[in-house]
């Protein structure tokens, strides 16, 4: 057992948690040690905006004296670089994060230098560059009069307002973006001559951005959905996109299909509604009719679509890609992101609150966790395997809708990435960022996955639309680190300023160039030639495999963990009863039947359907026997991770009278494994100790509820108990934790509180060998409580006392 860290002096943990917080602080900020930039951040902001408190220019804004001879405006100079800066990379710099851009480990941050802004120290300007007088009045015929339509000033600055907005995103339309690298552990140049895969050791700069699919931009995060795992390597032959998902698997196997699945999934066209979520009719309609879909359903109506974090879920290149060498021999390959810290999900109940409290949990979650210096990690896994193992499988390598079971094709390990750097400015980089599976490098290439076919089209296409021209390819983050030269000219937008009059190819005008590079350097396509004595004309129709429609579906549900199976069953309850026409829940369950008799069961059983529907006709009445039965590897509780606690956030509650020293050691403790521990008290502000002392409250009972947090620490002392149980909150606070399964900590008088909120104290004893994540403990026995509290803390979640209705 961990023990319970006595070194750090606990006030100052107080002053770093509360830095690294985006959603609440404290009510005074505390001193902080001169190397910890985010509290140290906190405080110089502090500082610098205390010393304007109140804008000394406004009355001069009155009269016409005044009008034509404004005064300059109010600056004060910012106590160091860091008060201005978007994220603590600025000065945290270090060959891991940082400007440096040391020894080129980070040459995106390089190129993106070049146009970042800063304007400490600066007067405001107009787009031209020309100094602004007065910001604060339009230009008016007298002091009283009409506006002028000569402004310039006023119409430009309202113009450029106007069209602030962009179209957002077809799909994937909310999503959160970082910086990082992908550093490869050994050469691959035995399957591979693709850059980044080329020597031990090597660094690629990348750019990641995570997505839910359905919602608008603004929705909640925490949405059951599919999540986008799209990276852009920005290799030194230019740029390769790997856009994937958080599931192997997709619903549909042909792009034909794809619009029409998205406008299945999408808000119902007559009211808008529902938003991001796909419990409603249209969705369960389409899927229902779609049977080659059940598989990703499975996925989908799993915990993998409520994930806890960006950091602990996996990604997928989904597709079988190929993977081409030096002398231009080709492997296939599936492209796996493995999370260090684990696969670790949401519970429905906490997910939809959550969406409520807050909807930015998972961009919030990944800033912050970036800040702090926890940079989210991910190793990459290869599945490689040839023309000939591909034509042995039961299953079509083609079809979307397909894993390859890890357990025949194991994952081989190539290397890491690191997400290290927040973006400056999320409009510049997260909203303008443009993926497309078609951006490939040398070494590797596409397999004929006709829904990989359609995409390579689809991206381009509409980022024309939505970045307004043909020229996204010259925004900064989307630019290549390597040099770009071709003869494409013009359009909306151009940056590129073409010496010369050639741009055309051949020509001698030019002395050839720029000239096609030919096979040594340049992209070559694998011919692969269809050797199979297959029909070869033009024809619309899917190979025979597709047509099975069920095994891998079963394969999946019967791999799942039994607390898993039935996260599935109430999913699949919960969205089918929002549906509002029978036949299609009845159908739904039918198509069920042909997966898993035990599923459908329980489902029909949920919605009161008795009898069960026949199951639907098949489109494969006999489908290959599949080579597993189960696939341990797709459980998600399969992926603890690294055992640490990285990130977890726990609130410890306080209140007048609070025996503060254990609270302060474990935050302190919390704090040097990484992990977040908020004060939180029924107001923000000082909080009296017992020792007279005070504890500053960062969060309150209101503005963090329970569910918000991954544990909880409840204090000892007669009179906070009495004050916290005062309060409604915290009876909902300890229920919320008790529900959604997570590690409470209830040290001395606050046994009581745990009853208050009906929680069975008696658990404690009765599951106490499995370890029920309820920890209650005697005074003087606070040591080995909180040591006991980290280790259950580090297994997430204690499904052992979750019950289907919940009990509290
Ligand atoms: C395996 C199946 C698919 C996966 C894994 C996938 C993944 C993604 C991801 C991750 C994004 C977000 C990119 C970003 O962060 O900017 C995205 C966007 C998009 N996807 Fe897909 N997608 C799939 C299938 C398709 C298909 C079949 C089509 C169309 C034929 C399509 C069209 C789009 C479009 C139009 C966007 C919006 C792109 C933009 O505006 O920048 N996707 N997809």
């Amino acid at each position: 057992m961990p023990k319970t860290p006595k070194a750090t002096p606990p006030k100052k943990t107080a002053a770093k948690s509360a830095a690294r917080n985006t959603d609440s602080g404290p009510a005074r900020v505390a001193p902080v040690a001169a190397d910890d930039h985010a509290a140290r951040k906190m405080a110089e902001t502090q500082a610098m905006v205390a010393s304007m408190p109140y804008n000394e220019n406004k009355a001069e804004e009155h009269g016409f004296d005044n009008g034509v001879d404004p005064p300059a405006g109010q600056a004060v100079e910012a106590p160091s670089r860091l008060v201005g800066a978007s994220t603590l990379s600025e000065e945290n710099s270090s060959d891991k994060v940082g400007t440096a851009a040391l020894d080129g480990l980070n040459a995106t941050t390089d190129s993106l230098d070049r146009v970042r802004v800063d304007a400490s120290g600066r007067a405001l300007t107009t787009n031209q560059g020309v100094a602004i007088a007065d910001n604060q009045n339009s230009l008016k015929y007298g002091v009283r009069g009409p506006v002028l339509l000569e402004d310039f000033i006023l119409r430009e600055k309202i113009t450029h307002f106007d069209h602030e907005r962009i179209p957002e995103r077809i799909v994937h339309a909310r999503g959160s973006g970082a910086h990082g690298f992908f550093e490869c552990y050994e050469p691959l140049t035995r399957y591979t001559r693709a850059a980044p895969f080329q020597a031990a050791g090597k660094r690629t700069p990348v750019f990641v951005r995570f997505s839910t699919v359905q919602g608008e931009r603004g929705s909640k995060d925490t949405a059951r959905d599919v999540r986008g795992f799209a990276v852009k390597f920005y290799t030194d032959e230019g740029n390769w996109d790997l856009v994937g998902n958080n599931i192997p698997v997709f619903f549909i196997q042909d792009a034909m299909k794809f619009p029409d699945l998205v406008h299945a999934v999408k808000p119902e066209p007559h009211h808008q509604m529902p938003q991001a979520a796909s419990a409603h009719d249209t969705f369960w309609d389409f899927v229902s009719l779609m049977p080659e879909s059940t598989h990703m359903l499975m996925w989908v109506m799993s915990d993998r679509a409520i994930p806890r974090s960006f950091a602990t879920m996996q990604g997928f290149g989904v597709h079988s890609f190929r993977l081409v060498n030096e002398q231009g021999e080709s492997v296939f390959c599936k492209f796996h992101w493995t999370p260090v810290a684990g696969t670790h999900s949401l519970v429905w109940d906490e997910a939809v609150k959550i969406s409520g409290a807050d909807p930015d949990f998972h961009r919030r979650d990944l800033w912050e966790r970036i800040e702090a210096g926890n940079h989210p990690e991910y190793e990459l896994g290869l599945q490689i395997f040839t023309e000939e193992q591909a034509e042995q499988f039961s299953f079509d390598i083609l079809d979307a809708t397909k894993i390859i079971p890890e357990e025949l094709v194991p994952l081989t390990p190539v290397g890491r990435m690191v997400l290290n750097r927040n973006p400056d400015n999320f409009f510049a980089e997260t909203e303008q960022v443009a993926f497309c599976t078609a951006q490939v490098i040398p070494g590797i290439d596409f397999s004929n996955d006709p829904l990989l076919a359609g995409r390579i089209h689809s991206y381009a296409d509409t980022q024309i639309s939505r970045l307004g021209g043909p020229n996204f390819h010259e925004l900064p983050i989307n630019a290549p680190l390597v040099q770009v030269h071709n003869n494409q000219r013009d359009g909306m937008h151009r940056q590129a300023i073409h010496r010369g009059r050639v741009s055309y190819e051949p020509n001698s005008l030019a002395g050839g160039c720029p000239f096609q590079a030919g096979a040594a350097q340049g992209f070559v396509t694998v011919p692969a030639r269809i050797r199979a004595e297959e029909e070869q004309g033009k024809v619309r129709a899917k190979p025979e495999k597709f047509a099975d429609h069920y095994t891998q579906a079963r394969l999946f549900y019967e791999s799942q963990t039994p607390v898993e199976q039935g996260h599935i069953a109430n999913a699949f309850r919960f969205e089918l009863s929002k549906v509002t026409v029978p036949a299609i829940r009845e159908r739904m369950v039918a198509s069920l039947r042909n997966a898993s008799e035990e599923l459908a069961k329980k489902v029909a059983d949920g919605l009161g359907m008795d009898p069960m529907p026949q199951p639907l006709p098949r489109a494969l009445a006999d489908p290959a026997p599949p080579e597993v039965a189960k696939s341990p590897a797709l459980s998600l509780l399969s992926r603890p991770g690294d055992g640490s606690i990285k990130g977890r956030k726990v609130a410890l509650l306080v209140a007048p009278g609070v025996e503060a020293e254990a609270i302060e050691r474990l935050q302190a403790a919390l704090a040097q494994r990484g992990a977040v521990g908020r004060l939180v008290g029924p107001r923000i502000g000082p909080v009296r100790t017992a020792a007279g002392d005070t504890l500053d409250a960062d969060a309150s009972l209101e503005n963090e509820p329970g569910f918000l947090f991954d544990g909880l620490v409840l204090p000892d002392g007669d009179e906070a108990v009495a004050a916290l149980s005062q309060d409604g909150h915290t009876a909902e606070f300890i229920r919320d934790q008790f529900r959604h399964c997570k590690t409470i900590l209830a040290m001395g008088a606050s046994r009581l509180l745990l009853a208050h909120a009906g929680v069975p104290v008696a658990m404690d004893k009765s599951l106490a060998q499995g370890g029920t994540g309820l920890i209650v403990v005697e005074p003087g026995a606070e040591e080995s409580g909180a040591a006991a509290f980290l280790e259950a803390l580090a297994r997430h979640r204690h499904f052992g006392r979750e019950m289907d209705p919940p009990l509290a």
